[in-house]
């Protein structure tokens, strides 16, 4: 027998609807705030993750799946999406004309991480991008879209935002210096990985969720504390837009993110019912990152909801979901045309509708009905063809009646 591959999974069943309705709600708020479907390759060359996400991330660094192909480039498979719409956005030259381009994507992602709950090796997000604008109304209106998506499915009341200002390319290398001398003095408190990257990406530090780590980081200088004009306006223009918005936030001044294009705003909607995978989703303002891939000097922001995470929270809150009802026609040899020519009505008419391929005796047909979870039970033999009519069975109360075939879409409650 295979097996699937290490952080991998099958996804089906029961937990199908619940995908569906996190589809149906994310197209719906999309359109509302005018974003466009982009659909995005699931490889890219290595090198767009390399610069776009930053060379001592732990993504690039240590999580994704690269590989060499035959054709002589050095392949990734996408462990997100914004490096790559940046890229096709770049490449298809969408920047001309001066109006914001706003695009949504959803797909699956893929990086190499240790499995536990809520954090898989192939996971999917839905995201968003918006090119074009610098303003900080962008960023609150960005964030209530993501609002809006938890709203729709059901989990608004168990995740909290958290922002922070992670300052810019002016401000941040003093805030980094401040940081790095503040962390030296700790130096004998903190774990392997922070001391390796303490002076690699020294920012990183501050989110590490080791309990030695983060007692030795609880009074570290803040990035908030040392924005420059620039940044500080902005992060008091964006809270001011929350709130007109209202929308609750806190402020989380050692949320840094994983990702090295984020300047100004960064932001995160968490969760304590995921364990240690609190980030239910998170982004925030990138506005270096299309010129640092080969573009001209636009503003960017964004983030992605990790959709795997916002199902489980869905199942474990028991959220409510269309469950696909179902139809069942047992019929017989005699009654082949009256069976197929309801089948077919039944189908028309967008009704999900089962028979059995063998044409067992009745009882046989019942039993399958069952074992399809039929909600309904339509019955044609010889003297329901005679008389024009069917047998309706309701499957829960089992209470069973005559229908006329011609009143039979009416009479099915779906
Ligand atoms: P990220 O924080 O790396 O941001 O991922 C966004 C969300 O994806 C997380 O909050 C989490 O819910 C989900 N996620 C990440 N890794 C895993 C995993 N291994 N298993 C399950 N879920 C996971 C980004 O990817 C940025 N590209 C977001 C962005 C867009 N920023 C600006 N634009």
């Amino acid at each position: 027998m295979f097996t699937r591959v290490k952080g991998f999974r099958d996804i089906f069943g029961d937990e199908i609807p619940y995908w569906h309705k996190v589809e149906k709600s994310f197209h719906k708020v999309f359109k509302r705030y005018e974003y466009t479907e982009f659909k995005l390759p699931v490889l890219e060359k290595v090198e767009v993750f390399q610069r776009g996400i930053g060379d001592t991330t732990d993504i690039v660094e240590k999580e994704m799946f690269v590989f060499d192909d035959k054709g002589g480039d050095r392949l990734a498979l996408r462990p997100e999406g914004t490096a790559s719409i940046v890229r096709g956005y770049i490449e298809n030259r969408l920047y001309t004309g001066n109006a914001i381009a706003k695009y949504y994507y959803y797909g699956p992602m893929f990086r190499r991480e240790r499995p536990q709950k809520g954090r898989f090796r192939q996971f999917y997000q839905v995201g968003i991008e918006a090119f074009g604008s610098s303003a900080p109304s962008l960023d609150a209106e960005v964030i209530k879209t993501m609002q809006d998506i938890f709203d729709e499915c059901g989990i608004l009341d168990i995740v909290s935002l958290n922002i922070n200002s992670i300052g810019c390319p002016k401000c941040r290398p003093l805030y980094k210096e401040k940081l790095i001398s503040y962390l030296t003095d700790k130096k004998d408190q903190l774990c392997d990985d922070c001391l390796n990257r303490l002076n690699r990406n020294p920012l990183r530090v501050l989110d590490c969720k080791i309990d030695r780590c983060k007692s030795a980081t609880r009074n570290a200088p803040k990035m908030v504390d040392h924005l420059c004009d620039e940044c500080n306006s902005h992060f008091e223009k964006t809270k001011q837009f929350l709130t007109f918005f209202n929308i609750k936030f806190n402020i989380d001044p050692f949320m840094v993110r994983g990702l090295d294009y984020y300047v100004k705003t960064a932001f995160e909607f968490v969760t304590d019912r995921l364990g240690a995978s609190s980030a239910v989703g998170g982004g925030g303002r990138y506005d270096g990152l299309i010129k640092t891939l080969g573009g001209p000097d636009i503003p960017g922001i964004g983030y992605a909801i990790g959709v795997d995470r916002l199902v489980t929270l869905m199942m474990e809150k028991n959220i409510p979901v269309n469950r696909t009802k179902k139809v069942f026609v047992v019929f017989f040899e005699e009654t082949f045309k009256e069976g197929f020519e309801m089948i077919e009505l039944l189908r028309k008419n967008d009704i999900s509708t089962g028979f059995d391929y063998e044409f067992g005796n009745f009882k046989n047909q019942f039993k399958k009905a069952d074992r399809n979870s039929a909600d309904w039970v339509i019955i044609i033999g010889t003297s329901e063809k005679e008389r024009g009519i069917v047998q309706l069975k309701d499957m829960k109360t089992g209470v069973q009646f005559e229908v006329k075939k011609e009143e039979i879409i009416e009479k099915l409650t779906l």
